[in-house]
């Protein structure tokens, strides 16, 4: 590991040491937008404020945002884009829950112009168009807050081979430092089997230190240990930092309250900039995943049609629609030969 990993010079401690003031007087607003967005679950108020800080500090000029859901982090990296004056953000997500729920609560908060450094697009992490995003990109934020080994897969071996070479910190929820955890959540196994899921569910997996129910931990273990990366925790540092009788901790404590000032983080970091050799990286066959969420897609449509089918909803007018559209070969090759297949398989006439 790196002596001087250049992503240690910006850490949670010294973030929320040089930001008290501008996260002060962010924390009205925050509270309100707290509110709105009401899912304390996905974001705690001290980590919308640890957030915040590492966003100031770093002073990205892109922050790309895998994973929005209701839009805690949504929120918090486009004040910090706001503060920063040259910052975008890009927030990707499958679902609408910002448009249709969040904004609407929000826009009484906020003036219109705060929307304008974000991008927030309803897209697939697994498909987008990175290497565009990062064209004229400077420095890099990415936080990673969606789930699963396939967008792991295409973190490590897609998104990070295209920023290797800027400036950039990756920032990952949903990853507890044991070590400054009450035992009782991170060490009994209680109720659960073992982990064996890829989303956050109720049993949690333990790695050294590392507590957490999402694949991604997994994942940048095995990343970061063949690469000898240092991954960074935002608990150890603060608790290091902030010991007790540390005169900056009661300051941080008295200026931000208890909410806003805390040495439980529950999130890790780490950066490709600290690596003195070349990286290497998982493969991400774009075209093979593209190939299959197709095909899932289409078994998708096929249940569907089954339900449908099957609640006797297709009218006598509609099997002939079909049946003349099938004549006239007005659909693709695929269904067409699912067709055949039923007739040849459902045996003799
Ligand atoms: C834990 S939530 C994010 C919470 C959010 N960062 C916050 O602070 O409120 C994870 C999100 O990842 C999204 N997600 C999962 N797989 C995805 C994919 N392939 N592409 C885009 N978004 C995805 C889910 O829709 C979900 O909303």
């Amino acid at each position: 590991m790196t002596k001087t990993a250049k992503s240690m010079a910006v850490t949670p401690s010294r973030a929320y040491w040089n930001h008290r003031h501008a996260l002060a007087e962010f924390r009205p607003r925050a509270e309100e937008l707290q509110q709105a967005v009401d899912r304390v679950g996905d974001l705690s108020p001290c980590q919308w404020a640890q957030l915040f800080v590492m966003a100031l500090e770093f002073k990205p000029g892109l922050i790309l945002e895998l994973g929005r859901g209701i839009g805690n982090s949504t929120c918090v990296f486009t004040e910090a884009a706001n503060r920063l004056g040259s910052c975008s953000v890009i927030s990707m997500d499958l679902g609408d829950s910002w448009e249709k729920i969040t904004v609407p609560k929000i826009r009484k908060i906020v003036p219109p112009d705060w929307f304008q450094p974000l991008q927030a697009l309803q897209a697939n992490i697994l498909t987008f168009d990175f290497e565009t995003a990062f064209k004229n990109a400077g420095r890099v934020l990415l936080f990673w807050d969606a789930h699963g080994f396939d967008i792991a897969e295409c973190v490590l071996g897609r998104i990070l081979p295209a920023i290797e070479h800027l400036p950039h910190l990756v920032i990952m929820h949903d990853m507890t430092d044991a070590r400054y955890c009450e035992p009782k959540y991170t060490v009994p196994y209680g109720e659960n089997g073992l982990w064996k899921g890829v989303n956050a569910e109720s049993a949690r997996m333990r790695l050294g230190h590392i507590s957490s129910a999402v694949a991604q931990a997994i994942a940048i273990v095995d990343f970061t240990s063949r690469n000898e990366l240092n991954l960074y925790s935002a608990d150890h540092d603060l608790h290091t930092e902030f010991g007790s009788g540390s005169s900056k901790k009661a300051e941080l404590k008295d200026l931000l309250g208890d909410e806003f000032f805390s040495l439980n983080a529950h999130w890790f970091w780490f950066s490709l900039n600290d690596m003195a050799r070349p990286c290497t990286f998982p493969r991400y066959d774009y075209q093979e995943i593209q190939t299959r969420l197709t095909m899932e897609e289409k078994i998708r449509e096929a249940l569907e049609l089954d339900k449908l089918m099957s609640r006797e909803q297709v009218t006598l007018r509609l099997r002939l629609k079909i049946a003349t559209k099938v004549l006239l070969n007005r659909y693709p090759k695929h269904f067409l030969k699912g067709i055949i297949w039923d007739v040849v398989n459902s045996g003799p006439a």
